[in-house]
Parts: structure tokens; C-alpha cells; sequence
């Protein structure tokens, strides 16, 4: 395999973990666990994994308080750990307390809307090459062609792991810069001033931070890679069947290229089901495109809901439906 870091670049590589509040910590656990995750309660807070990997990719706290996002935990090799601590002190960026939910490990910096960071020491989470193909689910005939499985061999979707996070911000260009310059996020592709996707230097999907403009700070949605373009569709089902009746999708984005279907949550974000993002490996650079508004969401699918774009941590809707 490739060394997924790229040489001389202080830059993080992962989201180690997001964590948000929500009102009431039973009704994430029956969300999070139909969605299929591996969902381990710990009283107070509820610990996201995914079955079969051993990292923890987000926690939820009871707030009994409408759903926010507390704070998101960054990940960096240890070699590039003290260097990256020294060039955020340079770039004027003040140093903070520790999130309450939070640990003193690392240091904790906030972005221009406020959003608690907390940059760490971590085992690199994000990819080092792209998920092979076709999954488990296929099987082959006697002439040894793939064919897909019967109905009745669907089984319930569990996700392989988290592949990105999308946060409202209310200025898309400053919060870039930020994540750019501060942490070394690179721009995968944009729309404007509208969205705009960076990737991690050392090896990411397309995204592992997308940016969308609201006026004001919010988690808009985390995204879940699945092993085939069947999960995306049986995730659906798997939503639907349980009452989780809201969602968008099956359908294709153009930038990044996934497939997708978002279940909405209890809250009003999302949760995606995501099959064959573009990946981004250390020896790419990759050519960065603006993309008009109306051309940017996606190749095909259903109608957006109209709320899609609604930030329910401010209550707003700031972005026109592409
Ligand atoms: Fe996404």
C-alpha cells in the first residue's frame, strides 16, 4: 500500500470524531441504531461505531436541549503534532479550554463560527485507497458472472465507516480559509460561495469537511460509506420500514460522484448512506472546479425536500434548492 502521508505537509488527517447533544439520548439510539450502527450507550452518552472496525466515529451527550454539534475532534500524526500546534500559534489563532464534553488531550481552537476543535494525536481514520467495487453481496453463477442477491437475501445495511461531515457555515469562503490555512484542508471542488468540499492532504474520499452557507453554525450532515450501491438503496428501505419516512434520495451527486440516499433525523439533519465517492490519494492533486449552482447537486434523483437546506440549529433557510 501507498504511505498515505503526504511528505513534508503538517496537515490533519481525519475527523477522529464529531459529538452532538441531543434532547433525548433514547431516540438517537433507536435513529442511529435502524441507520446501522454499531450504537453503544454509556448512560449519558451514546458512543457511534461502525460493526466490524474498532473506531469510535461520533458520540451523542443528552443536553435535553434542541440537537447541536458540540464539537469536532481532528486527527494528526504524531510527528506532525507539535509543528502543526506552532503554525496555528502563527497564524493568530487563539488556543481555548476544552470542550465540556470534551478531553484535555491535544489542543482545542475554534473555527470563525465558533465550532469547538479539538486537534489530537489519532490513529489516521480517513481512507488510504479507494473501497474496491462490488461487496460481499454479489455472488457468482455458474458461468462465474457477479449477479446480485435475491430479495430475500438483503439483509440489513451496516455502513463500513464514516466518510464525511457537511457543516453549515455562515461565511463558506472565511471557514475555508480557515480549515486551509490553519489545518491544511485542501478544496476538492466548489459552487460558488454557496458549498465548497475539501479533502485531507494525506488521503481522504473527495470530502471529509463540506461547507454549506447559512448564517450561522449547524451540522447539516454525516456520511456513511456503504460497500455497494445496493446498501444505498436497501438502507432506504431499511429507513422507510421503520418509520424514518423523510429522506432524499436514491440518487447520484455530481460533485464527488457518490451515490446517496439521506435519511433525516429526528432533528432535521441527515444521515447518508454514500457508495463510490471519488477518492483522493497522496500523489493527486487534484484540479479544483467551481461548479454552477444549478449543476452542481445532482446527475439525477428525486426531488430535493424542501428543507433539505433548513439549518435547524438557527431555524433558517439561506440556500436555494439546486
Ligand atoms: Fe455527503
Amino acid at each position: 500500500m501507498v504511505d498515505p502521508k503526504r511528505p513534508d505537509v503538517t496537515a490533519i488527517h481525519s475527523i477522529d470524531r464529531f459529538v452532538l447533544s441531543v434532547p433525548d439520548l433514547a431516540v438517537a439510539e433507536k435513529y442511529f441504531s435502524t441507520f446501522g450502527l454499531d450504537v453503544r450507550n454509556h448512560g449519558q452518552r451514546l458512543d457511534l461505531y461502525t460493526f466490524g472496525h474498532d473506531h469510535c466515529w461520533g458520540s451523542v451527550h443528552e443536553s435535553g436541549k434542541p440537537k447541536k454539534l458540540e464539537y469536532l475532534s481532528l486527527g494528526v500524526y504524531q510527528e506532525d503534532f507539535a509543528p502543526l500546534k506552532s503554525h496555528v500559534s502563527s497564524q493568530n489563532v487563539a488556543f481555548a479550554h476544552p470542550h465540556p464534553f470534551g478531553t484535555d488531550e491535544g489542543f482545542w481552537i475554534s473555527d470563525p463560527d465558533g465550532n469547538a476543535l479539538q486537534i489530537k494525536v489519532a490513529e489516521k481514520s480517513s481512507p488510504n485507497e479507494k473501497a474496491p467495487a462490488l461487496g460481499s453481496r454479489y455472488k457468482k453463477n455458474p458461468i462465474d458472472v457477479p449477479i446480485g442477491p435475491n430479495r430475500s437475501e438483503g439483509g440489513r445495511v451496516q455502513p463500513l465507516r464514516l466518510s464525511h461531515i457537511l457543516l453549515f457555515a455562515s461565511d463558506v469562503g472565511k471557514s475555508l480559509k480557515f480549515y486551509s490555512d490553519v489545518l491544511g484542508f485542501r478544496l476538492s471542488d466548489k459552487s460558488a460561495d454557496v458549498i465548497a468540499f475539501a479533502h485531507g492532504a494525506h488521503s481522504s474520499d473527495h470530502h471529509l469537511l463540506a461547507l454549506a452557507k447559512s448564517d450561522g453554525p449547524g451540522l447539516h450532515h454525516t456520511s456513511w460509506v456503504v460497500q455497494e450501491i445496493d446498501d444505498v438503496g436497501l438502507g432506504m428501505e431499511q429507513m422507510l420500514a421503520a418509520g424514518y419516512a423523510k429522506g432524499w434520495g436514491v440518487g447520484r451527486h455530481v460533485i464527488g460522484s457518490n451515490y446517496f440516499y439521506y435519511a433525516q433525523d429526528p432533528w432535521g439533519s441527515f444521515t447518508e448512506y454514500s457508495y463510490d465517492i471519488d477518492f483522493i490519494g497522496v500523489d493527486t492533486v487534484w484540479p479544483s472546479g467551481d461548479y454552477q449552482p444549478e449543476d452542481s447537486l445532482y446527475l439525477w434523483g428525486p426531488p430535493l425536500p424542501e428543507d433539505f437546506i433548513t439549518n435547524y440549529e438557527t431555524r433558517s433557510t439561506s440556500l436555494s434548492a439546486a
